[in-house]
């Protein structure tokens, strides 16, 4: 059996380009199993998983512990607001407890960079990276990358655009990392204030203008504007940002030709996308959805490939 590179998913730039088609190759055949009527695998029977999320989640929450599922795992759930954390309890004393209740996978969302790193370095499990604050969100892009892949085939040479909040977005750095990795074009659009300083060095280009973007991309990615991270106005109103870099459909209608339209959710709609773009045939906004699940399903059984966990 072909193993990965990693024991943790940490982030994209931990990966290498076989890594990536590993996971693409083992999630094809879970996206076959989850469209049969019997949705589940007795795969991971014996393993258990605590979802950790010490920030709010829909999608990457359920799609996680539904993958989870599927695979036979056992699965316990924690969400910080509702734990000891609010009296003070250190992460690193959080995970030792939930791991003396001999669980096996960790799957952790946390509001800081670097905090999946910190926990694989700190505790005895595998660690997977839900997201840690504005850095990366692995899983993300590998389903956003992979529901790219099943639109337009082969990634190599295609030219992907990611347009919005590209400063405090770590589904914005995970694409990068993944989409170069496979060999596509990537361009960065949005307001000056929300591309960081010298993205450049990660051998992607930038835009300010949204009309160029579009006229140039074979897909494009909307990000959401992330007010919650927001310590400062990055532009002047949220029209006027509507205005300039939001997708409607009078600016597909002018660049003549189709692109797949994606978005990580939640979407603002009427702000980053409108609502007759986001529920178009070129939108693939729930194939996202329905992806990552297969997605996780690869990620969680290869790294449990991994443990060498003895067979009883
Ligand atoms: N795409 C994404 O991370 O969405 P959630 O915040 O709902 O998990």
């Amino acid at each position: 059996m072909k193993k990965l590179s990693v024991d943790h998913l940490l982030g994209i730039k931990y990966l290498n380009e076989d890594d990536i088609h590993l996971i693409f190759e083992t999630a094809d055949h879970f996206k076959e199993v989850i469209n049969r009527p019997i949705k589940k695998v007795p795969s991971l029977r014996d393993i258990t998983i605590a979802n950790l999320f010490f920030e709010n989640s829909t999608r990457t929450k359920l799609s996680f512990e539904l993958a989870e599922k599927r695979l036979s795992a056992d699965v316990i759930n924690f969400s910080a607001s509702q734990s000891s954390v609010s009296k003070g309890e250190t992460l690193i004393d959080t995970v030792n407890n939930i791991l003396a209740m001999k669980v096996d996978v960790v799957v952790m969302r946390h509001p800081n960079p670097g905090a999946a790193l910190f926990l694989s370095q700190n505790v005895d499990a595998c660690i997977i990276n839900a997201g840690d604050g504005t850095h990366e969100h692995p899983s993300q892009a590998l389903l956003d990358a992979y529901s790219i892949k099943e639109k337009l085939g082969d990634l190599k040479g295609k030219r992907i655009a990611i347009v919005g909040d590209i400063l405090h977005s770590r589904v914005a750095l995970s694409n990068i990392f993944a989409l170069k990795m496979l060999g596509a074009e990537v361009k960065l659009c949005g307001p000056k204030s929300l591309i960081p300083r010298h993205i450049q060095s990660l051998g992607v280009s930038v835009s300010t203008d949204l009309m160029e973007t579009l006229k140039w991309c074979d897909a494009v990615n909307m990000l959401r504007v992330q007010n919650e991270r927001m310590d400062l106005n990055y532009f002047p109103t949220t029209r006027e940002y509507a205005q300039l870099y939001g997708l409607n459909l009078k600016k597909l209608e002018r660049i003549k030709k189709e692109i797949v339209i994606l978005h990580p959710g939640p979407i603002n709609r009427g702000v980053e996308i409108t609502s007759d773009v986001a529920d178009s045939k070129n939108a693939i906004i729930l194939d996202q959805v329905e992806n990552g699940v297969a997605i996780r399903m690869a990620v969680i059984y290869l790294l449990v490939a991994k443990l060498n966990i003895p067979q009883v």
